[in-house]
């Protein structure tokens, strides 16, 4: 029967009926868990290395469909040190945006879903005092005497008391920018754990995403300015519409926009690709992000707006003291940009290190074939490096090594299990059996 079931390209009505069975099961108990209530104890926890941002362990998810389940990330672990820029390569659907869509846990419910494993980010939150309010950091004066301020509406006009005084309140530090300084606190939290709706504590305001076509992600019908004032809005308590607007402008200044003040009243459709791309880089940074995710942030511009993309998104994470994990499949930007590399395949990870290992001693042979498929100066009119074969069917996937069939340096073990991760440097690991001999295994 099962026999049969493999030779056919189909699956029949009786069979779809009792995957969509399975299936919903599965997906009630993790809706439930994603809808729960729960204390903030539940998700916290903390960084097997604190020197890093984010640690992705044996990170699962999948999309339940009615042909069987996509297991799109299967079993990913890395970790993105505090600072560094981590970039992932692989082909066009070896699970890269399924890895970043969960970390930000934006995959498309219901029948996406982190189905296990661990997502640790060191976020950097506001302190809140017993009843759960935030607690000002005041600026007084240097005995530590409090100073007063007039107090503004929302609109930044003064406000008088009946008497027709001004209302007078205690003065609160602001940054470079005059937004309201808060005491902060670290805190590691376990985002795979966490109900979905304690989520807005960080997409946009700690971690930022900046996704491949910005048309995509910009509201039509709002002006950029509007967008923009709205990170500023949500994510700093106290701000003014002034406040707001101050900062926007800033930030379009800060990515190199010229007459911010032009842009700040523009709709998305009246701004350039690349000035778009600014405009969204921008909005990352205007919520002061510990870690930007970019997805194939350039493949929509051309070159030379490449270049410059590229070195605004350097330039900031300066600015910031962030990380960044740069998602592409363009090994030319990894190698320009990133500290350490991830290369995936199939939706797992076959190979990470540092970027001077895996373009200077790549292992495993996908990453060997990835290297030699790319153009070069001198490779004149010789007809590039083509990987042969295909992905396998990732709802049927083999429990053998997934690149068997394209592989090239078959051992005879590369018929058995699929390959346990392998260290072969303090940074550097590989799945594939030719070096299964190296003592560590994760
Ligand atoms: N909504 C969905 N339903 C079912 N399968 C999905 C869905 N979204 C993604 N997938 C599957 O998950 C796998 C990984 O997709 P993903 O978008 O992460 O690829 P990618 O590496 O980002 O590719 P690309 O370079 O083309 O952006 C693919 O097999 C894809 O078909
Ligand atoms: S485990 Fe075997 S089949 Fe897989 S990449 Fe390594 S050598 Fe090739
Ligand atoms: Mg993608």
């Amino acid at each position: 029967m099962a026999e049969e079931k493999k030779n056919r390209h189909y699956l029949t009505g009786k069979e779809i009926r009792a995957i969509a069975k399975e299936n919903n099961k599965i997906i009630r108990v993790l809706e439930k868990k994603k809808k729960r209530k729960a204390v903030e104890s539940e998700f916290v926890t903390e960084m097997k290395d604190p020197a890093n941002i984010l640690e992705v362990d044996d990170l699962h998810s999948y999309f339940y469909t009615d042909q069987g389940v996509v297991k799109a990330v299967n079993g990913v672990s890395f970790e993105i040190p505090q600072g560094a820029t981590v970039g992932v390569v692989g082909e066009s659907g070896c699970g890269k945006s399924v890895t970043s869509m969960s970390i930000m846990r934006l995959l498309q419910g219901p029948h996406g879903q982190i189905y296990s494993g661990s997502i640790r980010f060191k976020s950097y939150d506001f302190k809140r005092d017993e009843k759960g309010k935030t607690i000002p950091v005041w600026d007084d004066d240097a005995y530590g005497n409090p100073q007063y301020e007039q107090v503004t509406d929302k609109k930044g006009k003064e406000k008088l008391d009946k008497a027709g005084n001004p209302v007078l309140t205690r003065k609160q530090k602001r940054d470079q920018y005059g937004t309201l300084q808060f005491e902060m606190e670290e805190k590691v939290f376990d985002i795979a754990e966490m109900p979905i709706k304690e989520m807005y504590r960080l997409r946009g305001r700690q971690i930022a995403m900046i996704f491949q076509e910005p048309m995509t992600s910009l509201n039509p019908v709002f002006t950029i300015g509007n967008q923009l004032d709205e990170v500023t809005l949500l994510h700093f308590p106290g701000s003014t519409k002034e406040d707001a607007k101050r900062r926007s402008i800033e930030m379009l200044n800060l990515v190199g926009i010229a007459m911010p003040e032009r842009v700040y009243k523009s709709y998305p459709h009246e701004l350039s690709g690349g000035m778009r791309q600014r405009v969204m880089i921008s909005m990352a940074l205007a919520g002061d992000p510990r870690l930007i995710i970019a997805d194939e942030p350039t493949t929509a511009l051309d070159v030379t707006i490449q270049a410059q993309i590229l070195d605004l998104l350097r330039d900031l994470k300066e600015r910031i003291n962030g990380s960044i994990l740069l998602i592409t499949h363009d090994l030319g930007i990894i190698a320009e940009m990133a500290d350490f590399v991830v290369v995936m395949y199939a939706g797992r990870i076959i190979e990470k290190g540092t970027a001077s290992e895996i373009f200077h001693h790549p292992m495993h042979p996908y990453t060997i074939g990835l290297q030699k498929s790319k153009p070069t100066m001198d490779s004149g009119s010789e007809a590039l490096f083509n990987i042969p074969g295909n992905v396998p069917n990732p709802i049927d996937m083999p429990d053998y090594c997934y690149f068997r069939e394209r592989c090239s340096k078959c051992v005879k073990a590369c018929f058995g299990d699929y390959p346990p991760m392998v260290q072969v440097s303090p940074t550097h690991w590989v799945a594939c059996h030719l070096y299964a001999d190296k003592e560590k295994t994760e």
